[in-house]
């Protein structure tokens, strides 16, 4: 029988291609990547390659994100129809038009949109950066930000500022149940929560750290001493038992007990039999208008200058 882990392993040799994972896809797709990151990690990696052929493991905005940097590039996504929620709630023509009844403003767009809504924004954020690159802004900066009216209200509590939001969110992470967080702290005294940005505030407000996958794991390989309630999607904690194999980590729970809400669908669709068939195939292949990308580019490469400035 053929091993699936090793014919990746070799067509990926065979292609010189390099595989990109998120921190939410399956533990075997992290395991055979090449690189695992958060989506600003994602971004920087796919800009600095020399490979021709990326493999994108996660979900269609970070692909699209990586052809836009990288137009000369295949750039491979292993199903197509992993999308996202919260670009799903900012459709590109709505949110020009709300762009264009707010002149003089300017527009941050989260890194989960589409690369028609990148084309009317002046900067992207993820949620690694998105605090420090609204600071670098001047106090009575006019601020428009999509389409995460979590992550939104988060930013305007923690920096003072008053930014108009799109109301938008992730189905994923608007889920998580207060009142069983609660009483897992009960029954787990000494328990931190770890969560990430897009969770409600309410969520937020009782959380001990808020951040950005590759923030949140930092946190706890820092501090493996605790134990942890996490409050994102849970193929964070492959790499969070990884990285601190003698720290419990509790995976955070939806409203809905039965279901496995905090696993995002979307990130999930992809299997290493997909990456296999992607790999062979070449296909299926991110495309982007070359127009669309012509004005997306910017605010990317914005995002990536300040980041980079910033260190982060
Ligand atoms: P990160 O910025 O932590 O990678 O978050 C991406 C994401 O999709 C969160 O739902
Ligand atoms: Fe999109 Fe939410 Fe899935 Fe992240 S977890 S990719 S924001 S649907």
């Amino acid at each position: 029988m053929v091993d699936i882990k090793e014919a990746i392993k070799e067509l990926k040799k065979q292609k010189n291609a390099v595989i990109l994972a998120h921190y939410y896809q399956r533990g075997e797709i992290q395991d055979i990547a090449d690189f695992v990151g958060d989506s600003l990690a994602l971004a920087q990696w796919a800009a600095r390659t020399d490979a021709q052929v990326l493999v994108m493991c996660g979900v269609h905005f970070m692909g699209e994100t990586a052809k836009v940097l990288c137009p000369d590039k295949k750039v491979l996504v292993p199903d197509m129809a992993a999308g996202c929620s919260l670009a799903d709630s900012c459709p590109a023509e709505a949110f020009a038009k709300f762009v264009g009844e707010h002149p003089g403003y300017t527009v941050v767009s989260y890194v989960n949109t589409t690369a028609a809504v990148k084309a009317v924004t002046d900067v992207v954020v993820t949620s690694t950066n998105a605090r420090q690159i609204v600071e670098s802004f001047p106090h009575d900066e006019k601020i428009i930000f999509g389409p995460d009216r979590n992550l939104g209200n988060y930013i305007n509590s923690v920096t003072g500022r008053n930014m108009l939001l799109w109301d938008g969110c992730c189905h994923v992470h608007e889920q998580f149940s207060i009142e069983k967080i609660i009483e897992l702290k009960r029954s787990h005294p000494g328990a931190l929560v770890l969560a990430h940005p897009e969770c409600k505030g309410a969520l937020l407000k009782l959380a001990d750290v808020v951040g950005s996958t590759a923030a949140l794991l930092k946190y706890a390989v820092k501090h493996p001493e605790n134990c942890y309630i996490v409050a994102t999607e849970s193929g964070i904690l492959h790499e969070m038992h990884k990285r601190c194999p003698d720290t419990e980590f509790i995976p955070a729970p939806p409203d809905n007990g039965s279901c496995a809400c905090n696993e995002c669908s979307y990130m999930r669709l992809n299997t290493l039999e997909k990456l296999y068939d992607c790999l062979k195939n070449e296909s299926p292949e991110i495309k982007v208008d070359v127009d669309i990308a012509a004005k997306a580019v910017r605010p990317i490469e914005r995002m990536l200058e300040i980041s980079a400035r910033l260190g982060l």
